[in-house]
């Protein structure tokens, strides 16, 4: 299970070796598009079978070939919404661990030279505050990309059950949602050290969008 960090609680580390072999060499400069989408969305797999350990369940009987037996059905709707368009490249990682999740998506880049958050799209299902929503989006840089989205979904839409899953983030960005949306867990392969002048997560990955989809 993830280990949840001193420093910033809300945050949560998976420290898993396969893991963190994977985000070593997606961290790689030379790793091209089809070995870095391949790689997160993996990593997104991983994540999401321990995260949801957390999800509610509801007692159903099936019948099967000899008998009625007993089991387990998730009890709500999950909602995954990626965060447009580097979040995309994590959802089919976590749709293949639970492929009736709904998504819903918003749309969001961040402005170059002041670093905020420009919203250009937001299409979620109507009754998305019915269960669990995880914000997807693998870069947690000053958090305002993210923060945007958490208030879209907690302050539009009515949810709160809602955590982020990123894959790497840096202390400024865990700070900032511990402040905005001290409700929501941060689930990461990274707490990487800091910002640079330009916004970037150091040591990162560079930018993920660009790299995810091959737009170097
Ligand atoms: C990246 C990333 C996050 C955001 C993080 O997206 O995927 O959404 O930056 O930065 P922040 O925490 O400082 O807001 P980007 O703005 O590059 O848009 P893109 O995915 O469309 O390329
Ligand atoms: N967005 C990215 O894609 N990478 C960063 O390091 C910061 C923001």
């Amino acid at each position: 299970m993830p280990k949840q960090s001193s420093e910033h609680p809300n945050v949560w580390v998976f420290d898993h070796p396969v893991i963190q072999d994977k985000l070593t060499r997606i961290r790689q400069k030379n790793t091209q598009h089809t070995d870095f989408r391949r790689l997160l969305n993996e990593i997104a797999g991983l994540m999401c079978f321990q995260l949801s350990r957390d999800f509610q369940t509801m007692d159903v009987e099936v019948e099967t070939p000899l008998e009625v037996a007993k089991g387990k059905r998730l009890a709500e709707p999950v909602t995954l919404v990626p965060v447009l368009r580097a979040g995309v490249g994590m959802t089919d990682g976590i749709l293949q661990m639970i492929p009736e999740a709904r998504v819903g998506h918003i749309g969001v880049y961040r402005n170059e030279e002041t670093k905020e958050p420009v919203p250009y799209y937001s299409k979620v299902p109507a009754d998305i505050a019915d269960g669990p929503v995880l914000l997807i989006d693998p870069m947690l840089a000053t958090g305002g990309s993210a923060s945007y989205a958490a208030n879209i979904l907690f302050n539009e839409h009515g949810c709160t059950n809602v955590q982020m899953v990123c894959l790497v983030a840096a202390p400024e960005g865990a700070a900032r949602l511990r402040e905005d949306h001290p409700s929501m867990k941060v689930y990461t392969v990274s707490l990487d050290q800091c910002l640079n002048k330009h916004g970037y997560i150091v040591p990162g990955l560079g930018d993920a969008g660009d790299r995810i989809f091959g737009t170097l």
